[in-house]
């Protein structure tokens, strides 16, 4: 049989990001970071469409260089539909149409969110596949989902927020400490040399596996606020214990849910993806709860956990193989059902 040989293109959000696959292995995988809003302390959606237009043509034309591949030789195109900022989102969506319809292959549409779930099923050595059905939880800077997985393309959510995601808890708490954006993995550089116990924040009380975030990102302001007025050099002098117990907080709100949506489906198969997975905390309180519950859980290689095209690029190769395929009329959607 033939290799098959996807092209993807991820812009939902301030990335531009393009990858080739072999089949499910990689041959090359990049994204071009947007630096433009970090002085904004958040992303601006017009800016990130200026930027996807700009940046769009050189990163397809070095992930097809540095896969050693011929537009000629591609078997398809996989692009990311939604959910995203509408204006990024087009971008991708316009490039991928006209090119797979220059080059006469198939276009496949496909869900952003699917694709951090599906990341994991990318070939690659020492990373285990789970097996369907799992749970999957998703964890970024905008989306905090627990998913059951039954299938490629049967996913159901089971739990989400209601507020803030996780890593806009992160980036916000962040920001409250003049950190700058984003501010989640600074966090987690500075909870490494603090104590977890040192500060302690409630966790909201939320039903069933729905999650809430706002409520400790006001704690943690009041709490700033109250000490600095007491002291001025408070965050200074405490930086590394704040964060910790920042993180301690969060990770204790996602395992509280972790463990109840085990108990309810009785999965314990439980794979993370999404920006957060990328947290070193989250990453040893999970290595712990196999140990501990009996759990078996799969975090992708880093390249593959915050937003790229490779996980696209999984996605599109199993729509390929089923002959999922999109035609020129599939439109771009900000918000897009599961
Ligand atoms: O998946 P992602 O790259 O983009 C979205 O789709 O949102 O996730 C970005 C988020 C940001 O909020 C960032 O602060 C957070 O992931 N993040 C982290 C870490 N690395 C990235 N949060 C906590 N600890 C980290 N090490
Ligand atoms: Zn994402």
């Amino acid at each position: 049989k033939p290799p098959i040989y996807i092209l993807a293109i991820e812009s939902s959000c301030d990335d531009t990001a393009a990858a080739v696959l072999e089949n499910n292995k990689v041959l090359s995988n990049i994204v071009a970071r947007q630096s433009i809003h970090d002085e904004y302390g958040g992303v601006v959606p017009e800016l990130a469409s200026r930027a996807h237009q700009q940046n769009i043509v050189p990163v397809i034309d070095v992930a097809l260089k540095k896969a050693n591949i011929t537009k000629s030789q591609l078997s398809g195109i996989a692009f990311t539909q939604g959910p995203g900022l509408m204006g990024s989102l087009l971008v991708g969506s316009s490039f991928a149409k006209s090119m797979a319809m220059a080059l006469n292959i198939p276009l496949m549409a496909v869900h952003h969110m699917h694709a951090h779930v599906l990341a994991h099923f990318i070939d690659e050595e020492g990373f285990d596949k789970p097996v369907f059905p799992f749970l999957a939880m998703t964890i970024s800077g905008g989306h905090t989902q627990i998913i059951k997985v039954k299938s490629f393309f049967e996913m159901e959510i089971i739990g989400e927020t209601t507020d803030d995601a996780v890593g806009e808890a992160f980036d916000k708490s962040a920001k409250i400490l003049g950190l700058p954006y984003p501010g989640g993995p600074l966090i987690d550089k500075y909870a490494q040399e603090g104590n977890p116990k040192a500060f302690q924040f409630t966790k909201p009380k939320v039903d069933g596996l729905n999650f809430s975030f706002s409520g400790l990102k006001t704690q943690i302001l009041y709490f700033v606020q109250k000490n600095v007025a007491l002291n001025p050099n408070f965050i200074e002098e405490n930086r590394n214990d704040i964060c910790a117990s920042i993180q301690h907080t969060i990770i204790q709100i996602i395992m509280d849910k972790l463990k109840m949506a085990v108990a309810e489906t009785g999965m314990t198969q439980i794979a993370i993806g999404g920006g957060v997975s990328a947290n070193s905390g989250i990453r040893n309180t999970l290595k712990e709860a196999e140990a501990k519950y009996g759990w078996k859980t799969f975090v992708p290689k880093f390249e593959y956990t915050t937003d790229n095209a490779a996980m696209i690029g999984i996605v599109g190769y199993h729509k390929f193989l089923e002959n999922q395929f999109n035609d020129a009329s599939v439109v771009s959607k900000a918000r897009i059902e599961f």
